[in-house]
C-alpha cells in the first residue's frame, strides 16, 4: 500500500461567445470560473481501482455509465504507462453542479489527468495532460471542439479556436460575470448532433453563421481588453440570437434571460450547449450583488464570478 497521494483541482468554465459554432472551426471566448473540482489519487489494497465522488463509489473497469469521462482519462493513462498493475483509489469532489453547461465534466477530466500522472510519477506536460483531458471529454460529448478543457487547464479567459486552440486574452476591467443555472440539466452531444443536422442541411447559411460568430468573438474580446462592458454586453445578446437561430435555446432560456435583462445588466445568454443549463450576464459592477440577491430568489443556483480565474492547479 502506497503511502504517496496527489491532488490537483480545475476550474469550471463559461463561454462568453461562440458556441457550438466553435466545433465547426469558429473562434469562441471562454472563461474559467470560480468553482472547481478536486481530484485526489492514492494507492489503495484493493484488487481494482476505484473512483469516489459524493458517496458513491464504482470500479474504474465497471462499464456502469457513471464516471465516464474520469474512467475514460484514467484507462487511458493506464494504457499508455505499460498497463501497469497499480491500484488506486480517486477521490473526486466538485463544486461544480452537473449538467449544468459550466464545464463540470472537463474540470474533472483535467483534475483527474493530473493528478494521476502527478501520482505515477510522470511528467507533468500540460500538452498531455490536454490530451488524456480531451479523451474524457469525447467520452460523454461525442465530438467536442476541446475549448472547455483549455478553459479548465489554462484559466483565464481565452480565445480559442480548432487549429490555432489557444490565445489568452487579457483582462484589463474588474471584470463579473452572473452565472445562473436554469435548473434544467441537458446533455451536451445531443444539442452538437442537432446542431450538426442543421448544419449538413443547410451548409452555406451555416457557413455564414460561423464567419459571424467568429467576428462576434474577436469584438468581444477586443471589448474585455479594453474594458467596454456595455458593448460586451451587446455582443451577447448578439450572441444569444444566433444560438437561438440554429435552436439551442428553448423558452425557459428565453423567459430567464428576459427577466435578468430587466435589471441592471448590460447582456445576458445562455452558455454553453444550451437545450437548458446555465445563462450568463454582464452586471453594472456596482449593481452586481444587488442583482444576483434578486435573481437568487427564484434561482437557487446563482454565483458572481470574477474573471480570470486560475485554471489547473497542482494542490501538492
Ligand atoms: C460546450 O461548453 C461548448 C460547445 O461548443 C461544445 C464544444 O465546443 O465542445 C457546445
Amino acid at each position: 500500500l502506497s503511502a504517496h497521494f496527489a491532488t490537483t483541482s480545475a476550474p469550471g468554465k463559461i463561454i462568453i461567445t461562440g458556441e457550438h459554432f466553435v466545433v465547426h472551426g469558429s473562434y469562441a471566448l471562454a472563461a474559467a470560473i470560480n468553482k472547481r473540482a478536486t481530484v485526489r489519487v492514492s494507492g489503495s489494497s484493493g484488487h481494482d481501482s476505484e473512483i469516489i465522488s459524493d458517496g458513491r463509489r464504482s470500479s474504474v473497469s465497471s462499464e456502469d455509465g457513471v464516471f465516464t469521462a474520469a474512467k475514460a482519462v484514467i484507462r487511458k493513462i493506464v494504457a499508455e504507462s505499460g498497463n501497469r498493475k497499480e491500484i488506486f483509489r480517486v477521490e473526486i469532489s466538485s463544486q461544480i453542479p452537473v449538467g449544468s453547461g459550466l464545464g463540470s465534466s472537463s474540470a474533472i477530466s483535467v483534475a483527474t489527468a493530473a493528478a494521476l500522472v502527478s501520482y505515477l510519477g510522470q511528467r507533468r506536460d500540460l500538452d498531455r495532460i490536454s490530451e488524456l483531458a480531451h479523451a474524457g471529454e469525447k467520452a460523454v460529448h461525442g465530438n467536442p471542439s476541446g475549448i472547455d478543457t483549455a478553459a479548465s487547464l489554462y484559466g483565464g479567459m481565452l480565445l480559442f479556436d480548432r487549429k490555432n486552440q489557444v490565445r489568452p486574452v487579457l483582462v484589463n476591467t474588474a471584470l463579473k460575470i452572473l452565472v445562473v443555472f436554469s435548473g434544467t440539466t441537458r446533455r451536451t452531444a445531443a444539442l452538437i448532433s442537432k446542431v450538426n443536422g442543421l448544419r449538413t442541411r443547410y451548409p452555406a447559411t451555416f457557413e455564414h453563421l460561423s464567419d459571424a460568430s467568429s467576428f462576434l468573438s474577436l469584438q468581444a474580446a477586443e471589448a474585455i481588453a479594453k474594458g467596454d462592458l456595455p458593448r460586451l454586453g451587446e455582443l451577447m445578446n448578439l450572441s444569444q440570437a444566433s444560438l437561438s437561430w440554429i435552436g439551442v435555446s428553448t423558452s425557459a432560456l428565453d423567459k430567464l434571460i428576459n427577466e435578468i435583462l430587466h435589471s441592471n445588466v448590460y447582456g445576458a445568454k445562455l452558455t454553453g450547449a444550451g437545450g437548458g443549463g446555465s445563462v450568463i450576464a454582464v452586471p453594472k459592477p456596482e449593481r452586481a450583488e444587488d442583482i444576483l440577491k434578486q435573481v437568487s430568489q427564484a434561482h437557487k443556483i446563482s454565483f458572481l464570478t470574477s474573471i480570470p480565474q486560475e485554471g489547473l492547479r497542482w494542490e501538492i
